[in-house]
C-alpha cells in the first residue's frame, strides 16, 4: 500500500515524463496514476480487435502511428458498415487535451472518451453497445491478459472490466508525446521561420501554444444550418453553437491529413483557404512550409507506441 497522500498520487512514484524543458507534465486522474504495467496493458489493449464486436476493429485501426494516430481516410467506417461522421484526429499529446474531439465539452477525460468508440452508436465504430461483460470474458479467457492487469491493477485485485481497459488505455494514451519536430530544435529553414512569423500574427491566436491549440469551439465561415455535422451544436442546443468545432492541434498535421472534422479539405492549401483569412499571395506556400516544420517523424516511428512483439515472454 502507498503511504503518499492523495494528491501525489498521479504523479506516481516510478513513471518518469520525457519533456523538454518548459513543458510540465499532463494532468493525471488521482484514480489512475501512471504505471510502466498499465501502460504496457493499454498499449496491448489499442491494438487488440477482440475490443470490437466481431474482433475486426482495434482502436489502432484508425489511428495508425505512421499517421500521428489518425489516419490516410476521409472518415473511417465502423464494424457494421457505417459511414464514420468525423476525420480521425491524430493522437499527439492528447494527455493535455480536454475537451476531447472535435465538438463534444462532455468527453473530458481519456478514461471516459475510450467508451465513445467501443460503445457508441453514432456512429457505431467498435459495435461493443451492450456487451461489456463479453470484453471482460474475452480478455479473462487469456492468462497473460489476467497477469497484466494484476500487475497494472494490484488496487483493484487485477478486476477486468470496462473500467479498468479504460484505464489501461488512457494510461498508454498518455505516452503519445510529441516535441520532437524540426520547430522544437530550432530547425527552421527560410520559408519556415517566414511561415512562423504570419503565423504568429494570423493564426497562433486559436492554434496556441506549444500543442497548437486553444482547446476552444470557433466557427469559420458562415452558419450553414443544413450541414449534416452541425459541431458543438449538437451537444449543447444553443443557435450559437452552430459549426463550432475545437481547434485541432497543428502538430503532425501534414501526416494527418485530408482534414477539417469531415476531411473534406484534401490539401493543406485548401484547409488553410476555408478559414477565410486575408493573406498574401507567397504567405501559404511558408505557412505550409512552417506546418510541416511541425511534423514529428521519432513520434510516428516510435517502437514503444507500436504493436509489443511480445506479451508475458511470448510472441503476440
Ligand atoms: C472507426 C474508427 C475509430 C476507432 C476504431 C477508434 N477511433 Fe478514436 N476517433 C475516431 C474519430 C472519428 C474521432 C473524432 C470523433 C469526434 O470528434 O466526434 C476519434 C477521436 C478520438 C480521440 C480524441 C482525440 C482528440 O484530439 O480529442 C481519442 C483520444 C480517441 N479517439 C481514442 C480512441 C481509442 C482509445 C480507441 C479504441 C478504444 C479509438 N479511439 C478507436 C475514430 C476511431
Ligand atoms: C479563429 C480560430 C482559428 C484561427 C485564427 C485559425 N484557425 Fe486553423 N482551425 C481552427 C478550427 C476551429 C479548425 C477546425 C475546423 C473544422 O474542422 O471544422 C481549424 C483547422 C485548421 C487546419 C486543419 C487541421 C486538421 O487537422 O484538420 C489547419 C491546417 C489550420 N487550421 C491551420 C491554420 C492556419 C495556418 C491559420 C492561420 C493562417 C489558422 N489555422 C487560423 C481555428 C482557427
Amino acid at each position: 500500500m502507498s503511504l503518499l497522500p492523495l494528491a501525489l498520487v498521479g504523479a506516481a512514484p516510478g513513471w518518469e515524463w520525457h519533456l523538454p524543458p518548459g513543458v510540465a507534465p499532463p494532468p493525471v486522474p488521482a484514480d489512475n496514476p501512471m504505471r510502466a504495467a498499465k501502460v504496457e496493458l493499454g498499449r496491448r489493449l489499442f491494438y487488440d480487435a477482440d475490443l470490437s464486436l466481431d474482433g475486426t476493429m482495434a482502436c489502432a485501426t484508425c489511428h495508425e502511428a505512421r499517421h500521428g494516430f489518425g489516419d490516410g481516410n476521409t472518415t473511417h467506417p465502423g464494424v457494421t458498415g457505417e459511414a464514420g461522421r468525423r476525420n480521425v484526429p491524430g493522437l499527439a499529446n492528447v494527455a493535455w487535451f480536454s475537451p476531447l474531439t472535435h465538438a463534444d465539452p462532455g468527453q473530458t477525460t481519456l478514461e471516459r472518451q475510450v467508451a465513445v468508440p467501443v460503445m457508441g452508436t453514432h456512429p457505431v465504430e467498435m459495435g461493443m453497445a451492450g456487451r461489456a461483460d463479453q470484453i471482460a470474458q474475452r480478455l479473462g479467457r487469456d492468462g497473460c491478459y489476467r497477469r497484466m492487469f494484476a500487475e497494472a491493477f494490484p488496487e483493484n485485485d487485477g478486476r477486468i472490466d470496462l473500467d479498468t481497459v479504460a484505464k489501461a488505455i488512457a494510461g498508454f494514451e498518455r505516452t503519445l508525446v510529441s516535441y520532437g519536430s524540426a520547430w522544437d530544435h530550432g530547425a527552421l529553414d527560410a520559408g519556415a521561420q517566414r511561415g512562423e512569423r504570419t503565423f504568429r500574427r494570423a493564426c497562433a491566436g486559436c492554434h496556441a501554444g506549444v500543442r497548437f491549440t486553444d482547446l476552444r469551439f470557433h466557427l469559420l465561415g458562415p452558419v450553414d444550418v443544413s450541414a449534416p455535422d452541425q459541431g458543438l451544436y449538437e451537444k449543447t442546443g444553443r443557435a450559437d453553437d452552430r459549426g463550432r468545432f475545437r481547434t485541432p492541434s497543428l502538430r503532425n498535421v501534414a501526416m494527418t491529413g485530408p482534414w477539417w472534422h469531415d476531411g473534406s479539405a484534401k490539401s493543406l492549401d485548401e484547409a488553410i483557404a476555408r478559414h477565410g483569412l486575408a493573406l498574401r499571395p507567397g504567405e501559404t506556400v511558408d505557412l505550409i512550409a512552417f506546418l510541416k516544420a511541425l511534423d514529428d517523424p521519432a513520434f510516428a516511428a516510435n517502437p514503444a507506441t507500436r504493436l509489443p512483439d511480445t506479451a508475458c515472454g511470448k510472441a503476440l
